[in-house]
């Protein structure tokens, strides 16, 4: 049983990284330490019950030493919330949540499409500190236009992955999907995928692996109450007829595992 903590975290740094997307970090030492990448955490975004429920986000980045990052997209009321929190103000955030990607040690390839992009930067220096025989490991970011792609391009860099990107409009990198991009690499058998974003492009990740026989993982979005699997909201059917509830099995799954319905 993984250990859950429940802080009440400083918000110490805010950054405005487009028009809709912001990435916060927080002095959040005890989520922070027990973090491994592909968890969550559920946020508080406003004071006393307005909203009511806790709002869920990857993990974006995790240091021992106490710092956690979230990176998020302005949607709704909770989000619109968090975006105007400042700098010095305290949040209460729940976690490390759910579970992550299981690190594989062989050559990697990360595959984010918009916010999807949030998990994989914790993910991407966790395995550049993974002792792998592998040469480079490569991260394909895609977004529907520059601004949602260029700012996190050098974040990934500096962990020595090769960065290719895409963008729906041409605005940034090759014009097009992320499942295009992957579909032009020629990578081993033997790389494992790691994926998150919008639904048909994990879909289409799961078609692609399974043709070029690599093993793949999604982190899968739902809607969540509670975010510890006591209300049963966020349930998933699987390919084996059962059913997974994302907050606490996932959200990390094998891609083979879930139904797809596109
Ligand atoms: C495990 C997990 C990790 C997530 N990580 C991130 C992240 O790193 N960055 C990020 O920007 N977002 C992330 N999300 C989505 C994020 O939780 C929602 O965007 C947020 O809760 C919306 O709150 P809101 O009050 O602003 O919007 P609301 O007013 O509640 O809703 C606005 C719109 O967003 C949609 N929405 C609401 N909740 C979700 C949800 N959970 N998933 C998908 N769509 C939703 C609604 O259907 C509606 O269309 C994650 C979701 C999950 C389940
Ligand atoms: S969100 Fe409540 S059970 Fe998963």
């Amino acid at each position: 049983m993984m250990t859950q903590y429940q802080e009440k975290a400083v918000v110490i740094r805010r950054e405005q990284l487009s028009a809709d997307n912001v990435r916060l970090t927080f002095e959040c030492p005890d989520i922070a330490a027990a973090a491994y990448p592909g968890q969550f955490v559920m946020i508080r975004v406003g004071t006393g019950n307005d909203p009511l429920l806790r709002r869920p986000f990857s993990i974006h980045q995790a240091h021992k030493e106490g710092l956690l990052q979230v990176y998020f997209k302005i949607v709704g009321r909770g989000t619109e919330m968090l975006a105007e929190v400042g700098e010095g103000a305290e949040v209460s955030i729940l976690g490390p949540l759910g579970r992550g990607f299981r690190l594989v040690e062989s050559p990697a390839c990360l595959v984010g499409g918009g916010l999807g992009i949030a998990p994989l930067l914790f993910l991407a220096r966790e395995l550049s500190r993974l002792q792998r025989d592998c040469g480079l490991d490569t991260v394909i970011l895609g977004g529907r236009s520059r601004s949602e792609v260029e700012p996190l391009v050098k974040d990934f860099e500096q962990f020595g992955m090769t960065v290719v990107t895409t963008t729906d409009d041409g605005s940034y990198g090759q014009r097009g999907f992320v499942t295009a991009a992957f579909s032009s690499l020629s990578l081993p058998a033997s790389c494992a995928v790691y994926c998150c974003g919008p639904e048909p492009m994990m879909a289409g990740m799961n078609v692609l692996c399974r043709a070029r026989g690599n093993s793949c993982q999604v982190s899968v979005e739902s809607v969540m109450a509670c975010g510890m699997g006591a209300c049963l909201g966020c349930s998933k059917p699987t390919r084996g007829g059962g059913y997974v509830h994302v907050c606490v099995d996932g959200p990390v799954f094998d891609a083979e595992e879930m139904v797809w319905n596109i």
